[in-house]
């Protein structure tokens, strides 16, 4: 098996180095896109379009009837399964244990690959396949149907890649040519060595940290602001509703999290600079500690497992309450206003 050499740095992969010939090999492979849904209808369609033979395992329902429309051949989990070389696992992670269990496991065999899009159930043991099956990941930094749209505007996209179980010497090869066909190499695009566990780390510690913190950050602004005055409608187009909170994430993707604040006036540099670290306390840092190894010696994985089996009694509550605070009416108003989307 040759090396992956020529262009890359250790750690970011931009091309597939030595393995082209060996591309030609999994090219040839039987692909099964198990899940045709945000991510699974994407990479099914960028593989197809770069030569690859692909069909689709899914249950019979609404996913499977877009899958038949899009002309694959779409056929049961097991068979699907059965008949391929490389299996994709594209259903949604709650529901990877036991459809492995049932669908998958039966069906795999020697020398076969399954492809996760996540780290999570694999780093925690929820599925173990076979030692003599390659384990891989391929994690798009991407939401779905933006894997699909830089596949079709010719440009490649982020994924954070690793090899879990190397059964036969050919998990990097197969990893590396399915990137490729799935686009990652073209312009733009990376895959970056990872392992489960720090994909699992990093992608959970931002669902917990600043992403579910801005929410409720976005709230006490609204309740502070509106306390001294402020109309809802002027708070809630500031703090996301006109659409600039999309435009300095993407200027963070583009220029950089600190270089774009050269977009901003010298008043807000001088603001955020200033007050911005008086809201990242000793204490934040703390519980920022506290909650990643939470995420990595499983206690959190257990409360969600806890929290799915009984009921999904907490979630419910917690949606309900989110959904009781005088900003959601308010915004409903100003979004039914404006024809915004699911109002
Ligand atoms: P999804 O929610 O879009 O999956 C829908 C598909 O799962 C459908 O084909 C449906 O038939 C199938 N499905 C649902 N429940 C099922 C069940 N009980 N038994 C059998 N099939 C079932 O999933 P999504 O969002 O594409 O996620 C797939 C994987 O990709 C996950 O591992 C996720 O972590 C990962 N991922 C997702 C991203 C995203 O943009 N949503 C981004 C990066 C990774």
């Amino acid at each position: 098996m040759p090396g992956n050499e020529g262009g890359n740095s250790d750690r970011i992969l931009t091309s597939l180095g030595n393995y082209r010939d060996f591309y030609e090999q999994v090219k040839a492979s039987r692909i099964c896109i198990v899940g045709y849904g945000n991510q699974g209808r994407s990479q099914a369609l960028n593989l197809r379009d770069s030569g690859f033979n692909v069909v689709v395992g899914n249950i019979d329902d609404s996913y499977a009837e877009i899958a038949r429309k899009d002309g694959f051949r779409v056929m049961g989990i097991q068979d699907a399964v059965k008949l391929s070389d490389i299996i994709f696992f594209l259903i949604p992670d709650e529901v990877q244990a036991s459809v492995f269990e049932s669908d998958i496991r039966p069906s795999l065999s020697k020398g076969k690959t399954i492809v996760f899009a996540s780290g999570y159930n694999y780093f925690y043991g929820f599925v173990s396949p076979p030692p003599d099956v390659n384990v891989i990941m391929i994690a798009p930094r991407m939401i779905g149907w933006g894997v699909r749209d830089v596949y079709v505007r010719g440009m490649g996209f982020p994924a954070l890649v690793a090899v879990g179980q190397d059964a036969d010497g050919r998990a990097e090869g197969i990893m590396l040519s399915l990137c490729e066909g799935l686009g990652i190499f073209r312009s733009g695009g990376c895959a970056v060595r990872s392992s489960f566990r720090e994909e699992t780390l990093v992608d959970l510690l931002t669902e917990h940290s600043w992403a579910g913190a801005m929410l409720f950050l976005f709230r006490a602004y609204y309740d502070v602001a509106t306390s001294l005055g402020a109309s809802p409608e002027a708070v809630i187009l500031e703090l996301y509703g006109s659409g600039e909170l999309a435009e300095i994430a993407e200027s963070m993707r583009n220029m950089g999290l600190f270089k774009q604040l050269r977009t901003h006036s010298t008043t807000s540099q001088y603001g955020q600079l200033t007050r911005g670290p008086l809201y990242v306390t000793d204490d934040v840092r703390k519980t920022l500690y506290n909650e990643a190894i939470k995420i990595l010696n499983g206690e959190f994985a257990r409360e969600w497992h806890q929290e799915q089996v009984s009921g999904g009694t907490v979630l419910r509550m917690s949606l309900r309450l989110s959904s009781e605070h005088p900003m959601e009416r308010e915004e409903e108003r100003l979004y039914r206003i404006l024809g915004r989307e699911g109002n």
